[in-house]
């Protein structure tokens, strides 16, 4: 049952004036807004009073409740895939990025992790302002469709072992709404906010066992290490109180992750790690970031040690059974896979060059994102970025920092708000930093919330 207008407008001052509110009353709010029993204004003035007030864990609790119990909640099976893995019953897995630059790590660990036996149920999302979405990605494969319904999920998790769907209008209907409101209202960026509209879309789409990559850096929403942990730990505790088995990885966002920025170029990366043997020494980073994931994916699912996981995952690159997956995966969604072989980078492509000798210090994942996704929407999936120069490599004058598909300089100025003069070489030169000091190494992984 719903709060009245009345009931709202007390639990609104109580929250306004520093008081928790009660499980019910969380509840009341959110089950009043979806009748219209709530105002819009009075919702927008619980959430901009609970922005400044904080969230206690109990309120962040019911709000993922009363969220998911908006909607529908799925059942997956629960099947040992096999694969040569003694039959061994197998929790059904997902995982989410809070969103990065370069993060093509969804394409890679999904298939990959599926290969080794543990069934990967994965919703994702779109594009959100400078960050990729895996949904976007995957539409840049003729044909593949992400608008899977329930039923259609949940069998080819069964037979193929994986599956990536778009979070549909009857998962966790609540936070939609209310995500809606917030991004109107200027309330987004509120941890507990962000952890229950997360954690709910992950509980409904049923996955028992969830491994959460938080990104900290100038490329991420979390900006600080402490920021990043407390999500983390909030997401994991939450996922918990679901029952569900969790573990989360802070991981680093400072520059992007993998080498190549836009839609059908991340497929493009994706397919060439899932081919193995070994990646350019340029996509490190990206290569131990999945190896972390897919690690703790697998280890959830399974019940196995890191360590036996790491070895079942390589050897799933070197037999070719990832790469069988990731092709199997995009059959089942009605992709082609031989118009997938067949997509390479989008011509005519510019080459940004260094203007000066030194180290790169810094390659800024923010501006790199935001061109790419210009790019894209004026050229088509297969536009982007390559980035070639990574940080704390030494670059000469006229080393080629990065390459834009999809555009050629004479083409001018993408059309769009504060660059609209620059052109995209000169806004992606702006991107690297070139100095004199050799900037210190970054771990890739900084904390593990288990
Ligand atoms: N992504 C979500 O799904 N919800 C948020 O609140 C923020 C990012």
């Amino acid at each position: 049952v719903g709060s009245s207008f009345m009931e709202a407008r007390r639990a609104i001052e109580r929250k306004r004036d520093g008081f928790e509110l009660s499980p019910a009353e969380v509840r009341g709010l959110v089950d009043g807004y979806l009748r219209g029993e709530v105002l819009e204004e009075q919702m927008a003035s619980a959430l901009m009073a609970g922005y400044f007030r904080g969230w206690s864990f109990g309120e962040i609790e019911a709000l993922t409740r009363a969220y998911v119990e908006s909607g529908r909640v799925l059942t997956l099976p629960r099947v040992g895939l096999g694969s040569g893995f003694g039959g061994r019953a197998a929790r059904t897995v997902d995982k989410h990025s809070t969103g990065g630059v370069g993060d093509a790590v969804s394409l890679i660990v999904v298939p990959w992790v599926a290969a080794c036996g543990a069934p990967v149920a994965k919703l994702s999302g779109r594009a959100l302002a400078h960050t990729g979405g895996t949904i976007d990605k995957l539409e840049a494969v003729p044909g593949l469709r992400t608008e899977l319904s329930a039923d259609e999920f949940a069998g080819l998790v069964a037979a193929v072992g994986c599956a990536i769907g778009a979070a549909g209008p009857d998962l966790a209907p609540a936070d939609k709404r209310i995500y809606a409101l917030r991004d109107r209202c200027g309330s987004v960026p509120s941890m507990g906010l962000i952890a229950a509209s997360v954690v709910s879309k992950k509980i409904a789409g049923g996955a028992e066992a969830i491994v959460f990559d938080v990104k900290v850096g100038s490329g991420a929403f979390m900006r600080t290490r402490a920021e990043a942990l407390e999500l983390a730990r909030m997401m994991v505790s939450l996922a918990r109180r679901f029952e569900r088995s969790a573990l989360a990885l802070v991981t680093d966002m400072e520059e992007p992750l993998g080498t190549h920025v836009g839609t059908g170029l991340e497929v493009l990366e994706a397919l060439a790690f899932l081919r193995g043997p070994a990646l350019a020494a340029s996509d490190a980073r990206l290569a131990e970031c999945c190896r972390a994931v897919a690690g703790a994916m697998l280890a959830l699912s399974l019940g196995i040690q890191e360590s036996e996981a790491l070895q079942l995952l390589e050897q799933a690159v070197s037999s070719g059974t990832a790469l069988a997956r990731f092709e199997a995966l995009v059959r089942g969604q009605g992709g082609s896979w031989e118009a997938l072989l067949a997509m390479r980078p989008a011509e005519p492509c510019v080459e940004v060059v260094a203007s000066r000798a030194g180290f790169v210090e810094r390659v800024d994942p923010v501006g790199l994102g935001e061109l790419a996704r210009a790019l894209v929407s004026a050229g088509g999936a297969l536009a982007g970025v390559v980035v070639v120069a990574r940080v704390g490599d030494w670059v000469t004058p006229g080393a080629v920092l990065a390459r834009l598909h999809g555009v050629s300089d004479a083409a001018g100025a993408l059309h769009g708000a504060a660059a609209a003069a620059e052109s995209p070489a000169a806004r992606a030169a702006r991107c690297f930093a070139i100095g004199d000091a050799e900037p210190p190494e970054r771990p890739m992984v900084y904390e593990r919330v288990v």
